[in-house]
């Protein structure tokens, strides 16, 4: 299994903490955010790791994480020239991932749960992670329907009338087809390739599964919860990845 860290974006929610420096480089309590993502990954014994950024920015995340060595794993960078997508990733990806099963996860997503397990129980098609979240968060994200036997029936990407409480996070597991998949998509309304098409994709071949997170889980893409996040990574040595 490999893994995606998609770090690229205007980080344009947090100007001006974002007018000189990416917004996953930003600290979160005592490290810059996409060490948070860095250390999920790397927990669940993922050591080929393939870091998309921003071409503003490209320099400092080599500075930071530089070949991987240090964290006994291996890194590679690839730019992303505009932020076209969260599904572009894998197109972006394609010689990276190979035949390989991949990981993706957001630069700014901070997880508590430890991935091992499902990372190791994954067979093949798409595993999404859900996570129960309030009203006012249900229309600014991809939200997840699930019928009989949990069984994922819908996602929708920013739904105005949302039909479940739960969220598809940052975190995607996806089996060698998902390049094909990316490529089968065409650009939504806000001109971006989404994860969500992707997802459905899957969904459409009956070839996706959904799992609840037990623990906290952040977007830190906002002033609130950029402050949340590094209150919790005080508070909570697992929200730290220890
Ligand atoms: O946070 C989970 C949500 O992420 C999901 O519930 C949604 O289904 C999914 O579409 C996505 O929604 P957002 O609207 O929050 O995505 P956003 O455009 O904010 O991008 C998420 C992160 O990915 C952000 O840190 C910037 C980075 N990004 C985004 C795009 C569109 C890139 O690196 N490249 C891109 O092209």
């Amino acid at each position: 299994m490999k893994g995606i860290i998609l770090s690229g974006g205007h980080g344009s929610r947090l100007l001006p903490l974002t007018r000189v420096t990416s917004k996953q480089l930003l600290p979160v309590y005592d490290k810059p955010m996409i060490m948070y993502p860095l250390r999920a990954l790397l927990n669940a014994g993922i050591k080929d790791i393939l870091i998309i950024v921003a071409p503003d920015h490209a320099g400092d995340y080599l500075k930071l994480l530089g070949s991987g060595k240090e964290f006994g794993a291996r890194f590679a960078y690839e730019v992303q020239d505009k932020p076209e997508g969260l599904a572009q990733a894998f197109i972006i990806g394609e010689h990276f991932i190979e035949n390989d099963s991949v990981c993706m996860i957001l630069g700014d997503n901070i997880f508590e749960d430890d991935i091992t397990e499902s990372l190791n129980s994954f067979s093949g098609g798409a595993k999404i992670f859900v996570k129960e979240v309030p009203k006012e968060d249900r229309t600014r994200l991809g939200i997840v329907e699930f019928g009989k036997d949990n069984k994922v029936i819908s996602i929708e990407e920013k739904p105005q009338i949302p039909k479940s409480p739960f969220a598809q996070t940052g975190i995607y597991i996806y089996d060698s087809q998902v390049v094909e998949a990316a490529k089968a998509q065409k650009p939504s309304a806000r001109g971006e390739l989404e994860i969500t098409d992707l997802n459905n994709w899957y969904l459409a071949k009956d070839q996706l599964q959904a799992e609840i997170l037990k623990g906290e889980w952040i977007d830190a893409g906002t002033f609130e919860s950029l402050f949340r996040a590094a209150e919790l990574a005080r508070k909570k040595a697992t929200f730290r990845g220890l």
